[in-house]
């Protein structure tokens, strides 16, 4: 994206002034004419007309009088676009998007695509187009950026690397989505061999195997890579370690095993590590230097086991923890308190033991997942009161004990409050300033006593309440849904 804006605003630097070539403008009516589209839902094309000049309509970007950009994404468009349409003649594009709209599985890329030789922007994500890519789009050589995600669409003839091989100009190739069937030194070596100045690549959900090719080395510019969605059931190179401006890596539920390489946590210009779901991937975490800029970093439902290591704490712009669903053990070092980015934590079903850290100076965080593991704590009302953007407390299913502070009842934003399971211990006291934002409030198997607080019930977002095996006094043993 940064690539196409970087274009556009060259483009409106240089162009605007001169008027529509007048063939132009009737090529533009007659594509209007031609094509279906939503005139409710649509917003540029519905209100290009003859009273204008075409190079001031929306969607358009001329150069000199020439239609060199068309934006017409999310215009509602469900047909008229064939081999025959008057877009194939314009001949000066070169950025067009056709993205968010609704050729409804019931058209094919329309092979009259190699006319729009000078095209080095092409988008035609989300359009739902079906069918084989035309090997017009090969023939695209000034191609820069090329997004064909998430549509119907399928590669066999030509297949990937006859698709790829002369496209030597692109540095944004995503085709997620896109059945591409190809085991790892084909696809891995049509893409280093064709593509040198490849920053962007996204081949998710594309049916491809692995292993993954020692050749992808080559990319040295990658920046971001999403592979998620396949099924390489092959290890996780190292030498990914060595891409130098490696900003994302997202590989879930991609059939990763093996032992997961340190060193790829330590990538200095990395933000997003997302390593989920892939079951028998294995590693451990190592110690992380100072100043890493990680964000996210998400390896829920992997085989990651060991301890946490306390130099987490130097990854100050951590916002996404996912590491739930491994085989952690140890203690939740405090050093993490200190990650006052963070939003999201979930360290749910591991074996961490022992307290549970004051993160009262992560104020940004909403959702806490520290269920099903051994951590013993008293619960202190502080870590919790001042977290004011706080919306799910899971603490579950732990050896948590002492008194349940009343401030979580009272607190401003809490939606979910889990604490069933565990020893917490005394007598609820009544309490005012009574949320309405709480929707569900667990508290059951626990060894609570005394009177259930009436106050309770004037919680009034309460969708889900339960209290049973407890040992309060009153004589139901609530458990009830309101
Ligand atoms: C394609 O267009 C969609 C919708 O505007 C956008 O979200 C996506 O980032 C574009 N793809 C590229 C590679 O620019
Ligand atoms: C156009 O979109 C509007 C709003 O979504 C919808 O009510 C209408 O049925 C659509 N018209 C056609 C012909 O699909
Ligand atoms: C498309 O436009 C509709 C309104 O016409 C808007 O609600 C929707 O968010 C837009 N979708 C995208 C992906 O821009
Ligand atoms: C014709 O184009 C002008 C300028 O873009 C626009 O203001 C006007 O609404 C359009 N007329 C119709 C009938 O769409
Ligand atoms: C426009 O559509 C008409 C009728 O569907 C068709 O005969 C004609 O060839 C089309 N013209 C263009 C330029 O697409
Ligand atoms: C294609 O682009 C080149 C350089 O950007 C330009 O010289 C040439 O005139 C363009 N061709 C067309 C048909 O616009
Ligand atoms: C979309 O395709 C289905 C069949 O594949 C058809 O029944 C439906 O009418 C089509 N919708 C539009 C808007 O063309
Ligand atoms: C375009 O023409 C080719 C033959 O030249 C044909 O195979 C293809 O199906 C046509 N595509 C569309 C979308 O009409
Ligand atoms: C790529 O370029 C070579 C040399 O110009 C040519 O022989 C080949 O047919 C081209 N491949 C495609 C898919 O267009
Ligand atoms: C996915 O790829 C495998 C080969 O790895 C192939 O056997 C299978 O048919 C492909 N699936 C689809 C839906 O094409
Ligand atoms: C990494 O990015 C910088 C800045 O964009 C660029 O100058 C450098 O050439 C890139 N390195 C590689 C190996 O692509
Ligand atoms: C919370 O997030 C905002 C933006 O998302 C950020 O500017 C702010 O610094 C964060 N708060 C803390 C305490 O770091």
């Amino acid at each position: 994206m940064a690539i196409y804006s970087l274009f556009l605003m060259t483009i409106s630097v240089f162009g605007v002034s001169s008027p529509c070539f007048r063939n132009e403008q009737s090529l533009l009516l007659q594509l209007k004419n031609n094509l279906t589209f939503n005139s409710t839902m649509s917003t540029k094309l519905v209100k290009w007309n003859q009273s204008a000049d075409c190079c001031s309509w929306d969607g358009v970007t001329c150069n000199e009088g020439r239609v060199i950009g068309l934006d017409l994404t999310n215009e509602s468009i469900s047909g008229g676009l064939d081999n025959s349409s008057s877009l194939f003649s314009l001949q000066h594009l070169e950025s067009l998007s056709l993205a968010y709209n609704d050729f409804n599985y019931s058209h094919e890329i329309p092979s009259e695509f190699d006319k729009l030789a000078n095209l080095s922007y092409l988008n035609l994500s989300f359009a739902y187009f079906t069918g084989q890519i035309p090997i017009a789009i090969s023939r695209l050589t000034r191609l820069v950026t090329l997004d064909l995600s998430f549509n119907d669409l399928h590669l066999e003839n030509p297949n990937f690397k006859v698709l790829i091989q002369n496209l030597s100009e692109l540095m944004e190739l995503n085709l997620d989505g896109v059945l591409i069937s190809a085991p790892g030194n084909e696809w891995c070596r049509a893409l280093s061999s064709s593509l040198p100045n490849l920053r962007v690549l996204s081949l998710s959900y594309c049916n491809l195997s692995g292993p993954i090719d020692s050749s992808l080395r080559n990319l040295h510019s990658l920046s971001i890579i999403r592979l998620n969605d396949n099924d390489f059931s092959a290890p996780v190179p190292e030498f990914f370690a060595d891409f130098k401006n490696l900003t994302s890596l997202k590989v879930s539920y991609s059939g990763f095993d093996g032992k997961f390489p340190e060193k790829i946590f330590q990538i200095p210009t990395l933000l997003t590590l997302d390593l989920s779901s892939n079951f028998l991937l294995e590693g451990s975490l190592p110690e992380f230097p100072p100043n890493g800029s990680l964000q996210t970093m998400n390896l829920y439902r992997t085989g990651f086991s060991g301890t946490l290591p306390s130099s987490i704490g130097n990854l100050k712009m951590l916002s996404t923890v996912g590491l739930g669903s491994c085989n952690f053990i140890g203690s939740i070092p405090d050093s993490m308190a200190s990650l006052t980015q963070l939003k999201y934590l979930d360290i749910s079903n591991n074996k961490f033991s022992g307290s549970i850290p004051n993160f009262s100076m992560c104020k940004n965080l909403t959702t806490v997942r520290l269920y099903n593991n051994y951590l013993s704590s008293e619960i202190i009302s502080t870590q919790w009161e001042k977290l004011l953007n706080l919306e799910s407390l899971l603490l579950g299913d732990n050896l948590l004990n002492g008194n349940i502070p009343d401030s979580l009842f009272s607190h401003p934003s809490l939606q979910v409050l889990y604490l069933s399971n565990n020893q917490f211990s005394g007598q609820l006291k009544e309490f005012s300033n009574a949320s309405s934002f709480l929707e569900y409030l667990f508290l059951d198997n626990n060894h609570l006593e005394g009177p259930i607080p009436m106050s309770i019930f004037e919680l009034h977002g309460l969708r889900w309440l339960l209290l049973g095996s407890n040992k309060f006094n009153n004589s139901l043993n609530l458990s009830l849904v309101i």
